[in-house]
């Protein structure tokens, strides 16, 4: 991958994982197709709600548009860390941000934001928005402390556009 696709972070400094015997090297690169077993498994693990857009078929449908904003984390080659980002010329979008249990507190997400918020800067968003459920008291967390505002007075609405595109149970 050439140098404008992967970066490499080093862990913020005096960070020192808890899970972790020394703070690893963390390379931010583009997702691939052939990432994307890893990836399904990754998220499928960290419990987040998965979606029809998930699909293998939906992600090729992505990488059309910009796949310069899906990114992966890697330590020594292993795939431990994944975020979706979305423009669509007015907002920035967070989606499915994930770092494998094992691997978590050692800055590896802020590795994942820090890119996607530089890469949405260039594009020329001025805000990037998520959605988090209420009961993710990590993720709540890890935005929080980011800078990520709760928007109280804004809700989620959506429609289904195609039969099964949003089936409501979660
Ligand atoms: C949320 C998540 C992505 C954070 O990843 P991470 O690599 O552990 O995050 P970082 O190490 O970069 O955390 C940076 C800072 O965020 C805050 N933070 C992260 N996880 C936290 C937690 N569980 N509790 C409290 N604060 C937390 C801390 O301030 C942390 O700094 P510190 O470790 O020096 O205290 C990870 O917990 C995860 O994958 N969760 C499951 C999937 C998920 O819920 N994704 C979000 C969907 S909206």
């Amino acid at each position: 991958m050439s140098e404008s696709r992967s970066r490499s972070h080093a862990p913020p400094a005096g960070r020192k994982g808890h899970h972790m015997e020394a703070a690893a090297k963390v390379d931010v690169a583009e997702f691939a197709m052939g990432d994307f077993p890893a990836v399904d498994r990754l998220w499928r693990r960290s419990g987040l709600w998965m979606r029809p857009s998930d699909d293998a078929d939906e992600t090729r449908l992505k990488l059309e548009r910009d796949p310069d904003l899906f990114l992966l984390a890697r330590v020594e080659g292993e795939i431990v860390g994944a975020v979706v980002g979305g423009w669509d010329g007015r907002r920035a979008y967070v989606y499915h941000l994930a770092v494998a249990a094992e691997r978590r507190r050692a800055g590896i997400a802020s590795a994942l934001m820090d890119e996607l918020e530089r890469r949405f800067r260039e594009k020329g968003a001025l805000k990037a928005k998520l959605q988090i459920l209420a009961d993710n008291h990590a993720s709540r967390a890890f935005f929080q402390q980011r800078g990520y505002l709760l928007e109280r007075d804004c809700e989620p609405w959506g429609k289904e556009l195609q039969e099964g595109g949003a089936p409501p149970e979660r």
